[in-house]
């Protein structure tokens, strides 16, 4: 069983809307889950489905209009996200719980030099000389094993690699040692040696600093090497929850099986480097007009009347692990 005191976030069935011209768009609709002091939760799911919505909602950084929180909760470390207003947010993001993204040039300002930027970040929460700062700044790069780090920090992001500013990134994220990080396809932009160092980093990171790490990603390889737990998303809801372990050996939606398709071994024989997530034919519906019954039911082999009608509600099928379908039980019958 979870320690409760080991809880950094706990989010209850959190809905994210987006009101737009041709309807509201259900973002993320009724998604809950956990993560323990130095876990890895990975989020998993077609292009769509509302991972990226879920991310910047826990950063309360959903563009407002058009998009807005208006359900559930988040807490992190005991302290409920939503009750807060924006300065206090602004307390939150980057000291107790910090967000890297695919590109980092969105995260990194291209007039300032990066150790400044690391400095800044740090000055932001913690009150200190610049120069203190700025040793700090130097410490998170060579800490994100950037060599030369006292020369890197006089730099700016265009003087650096990709591999190096997405390096510089995580440096800056972590600078305020969170307890949450919030990684959203962060190896996606680079190429495929650079990814895997990339990611190697970040979990080191993680192990030596106890940080929890909510890691989004579409590759299933990815997952299966450094995930504790997996949430399913499909249309902006939460599909199946389980171990890594449990997920791989016996996924019990559909959608999940379908997701793993084409990774041609389970994880007992080795996932390969790059699985990436397999083409399921049809197309994820519109948020707008989602059908009453599974969303997924349209696109699903195994979908009986009840599907298109009915919402399976999620099931526990023990030891924490969570799907939400009507044929659950049927589906190792029809891989
Ligand atoms: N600014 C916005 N305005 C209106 N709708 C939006 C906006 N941003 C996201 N959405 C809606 O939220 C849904 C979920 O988007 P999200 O970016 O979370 O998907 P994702 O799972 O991260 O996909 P990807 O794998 O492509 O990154 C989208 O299908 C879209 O309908
Ligand atoms: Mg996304």
């Amino acid at each position: 069983m979870k320690d409760h005191s080991d809880l950094v976030l706990e989010v209850k069935n959190l809905k994210t809307v987006f009101f737009t011209n041709s309807g509201l768009f259900r973002a993320v609709d009724d998604v809950s889950f956990t993560v323990s002091r130095g876990e890895t939760l990975a989020i998993v799911g077609e292009s769509g489905c509302g991972k990226s919505v879920t991310a910047l909602s826990l950063m309360r950084l959903v563009p407002d209009p058009p998009g807005r929180i208006v359900g559930g909760s988040i807490t992190l470390e005991g302290t409920d996200l939503l009750a807060l207003d924006e300065a206090q947010m602004r307390a939150v993001r980057g000291n107790r719980m910090s967000m890297i993204f695919q590109e980092p040039m969105t995260s990194l300002n291209p007039v300032m030099r990066i150790g400044d930027q690391i400095a800044e970040a740090v000055r932001l929460h913690r009150a200190m000389p610049s120069r203190e700062a700025r040793d700090i700044a130097v410490e998170m790069l060579r800490l994100v094993r950037i060599p030369e780090p006292a020369r890197r920090a006089r730099e700016y992001p265009h003087q650096l690699s990709g591999g190096m500013r997405q390096r510089a990134m995580i440096a800056m994220a972590l600078a305020c040692r969170p307890a949450l990080l919030i990684a959203d396809e962060p190896t996606t932009a680079l190429d495929v040696t650079i990814q895997a160092q990339i990611l190697a980093l970040i979990l080191d990171l993680q192990r030596e600093l106890g940080t929890g790490l909510v890691l989004i990603t579409h590759d299933l390889g990815v997952v299966a090497q450094t995930a504790q737990r997996v949430i399913v998303m499909y249309a902006g809801r939460k599909v199946e929850e389980a171990s890594v372990e449990t997920l791989f050996a016996a996924p019990k939606h559909p959608y999940t099986r379908g997701l793993m398709a084409s990774i041609p071994t389970l994880p007992a024989s080795g996932v390969p480097a790059q699985a990436r997530l397999n083409e399921i034919p049809g197309t994820v519906p519109s948020l707008v007009r989602l059908p009453p019954g599974c969303a997924f039911a349209p696109r699903c082999k195994l979908a009986v009347k009840r599907c298109e009608t009915e919402y399976p509600p999620l099931a526990d099928w023990g030891g924490g692990h969570l799907a939400a379908c009507w044929r659950a039980a049927d589906v190792a019958e029809v891989a």
